[in-house]
């Protein structure tokens, strides 16, 4: 188990901590309350209000449509549910690209009307003016490099990153400015197993990884995915740890045969 299971609340200094002595950092999504109480009471360290909410929520294509105030009503109920582990909201597209001050009224707004810790924020070089000004704010931020959803027009699928050696490199330098910019950590999503291994290894920051091998700091899911409610997603990387839809489809289908059979309410269940 981990060694700051007894840590009142994870902060970004605990998930350095982490890092230097080897210890993995667990990280899950959660857009609602009721979920996000019970992922925290389980003990997860960091709890990511990802902008993945478009798909899993809301039923986009894709995480591009999603707004800062719908990004802003997730977070506030996932920070309301939260007692211990570390709270990061993604800024939706649209709110940081234009130009460095958007991005951080942007992070600001985040920040005071939801009460999380940090934000995360898709890619690197290209963004560097918009992370100095929201860190210069005290404002905590996590990068997000390899396959980053918020380009999926520019990337036109979502395969994996960086496997040739140019954007490899970019890859790679991008996460040593982060690092240098201030990034408390950086999430690597889809690219090559070894690529991520050497970026963890240059980095004094914790990366963690999504469909990007073992040798990272730590590691996200969707908690949608990994729970088997969402069924039409199902890359390599994934591991189900329960088959939710159909539990929840078996359970619908039981309740509207005790309706209609008028086998419920029952005796016991009326006054
Ligand atoms: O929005 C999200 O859920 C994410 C994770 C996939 C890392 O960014």
């Amino acid at each position: 188990m981990s060694v700051y299971k007894n840590v009142k609340h994870i902060t970004t200094h605990v998930l350095q901590n982490m890092k230097s002595i080897g210890e993995k950092i667990s990280m899950l999504t959660a857009y609602d309350y009721s979920t996000a109480k019970i992922i925290d009471a389980a003990g997860i360290d960091v709890i990511l209000v990802g902008d993945s909410a478009s798909n899993v929520m809301a039923g986009h294509q894709s995480t591009l449509p999603i707004t800062l105030n719908e990004m802003i009503y997730h977070a506030s109920s996932v920070v309301r549910a939260v007692r211990r582990a570390l709270i990061v909201v993604d800024l939706p597209f649209g709110t940081y690209q234009g130009n460095s001050k958007e991005a951080l009224s942007s992070a600001i707004r985040i920040m005071k009307e939801t009460g999380a810790h940090a934000i995360k924020i898709e890619g690197g070089e290209e963004i560097k003016e918009s992370i100095i000004r929201i860190l210069s704010a005290g404002i905590p931020v996590m990068g997000h490099l390899g396959l980053t959803p918020q380009s999926i027009h520019k990337f036109g699928t979502y395969s994996v990153r960086a496997k040739e050696e140019e954007e490899a490199l970019k890859l790679l330098n991008d996460a040593i400015l982060l690092q240098e910019t201030g990034c408390f950590g950086l999430v690597l999503e889809k690219i090559p197993a070894k690529l991520a291994a050497k970026v963890t290894a240059q980095l004094k920051i914790p990366t963690i990884g999504i469909g990007a091998g073992p040798n990272v700091d730590g590691q996200v899911l969707v908690f949608h995915d990994m729970m088997g409610i969402t069924q039409e997603f199902s890359p390599r990387f994934l591991r189900r740890y329960h088959n939710l839809y159909n539990e929840i489809y078996n359970s619908v289908q039981s309740y509207i045969s005790d309706v209609k059979s008028k086998d419920f309410p029952n005796e016991k269940e009326q006054y």
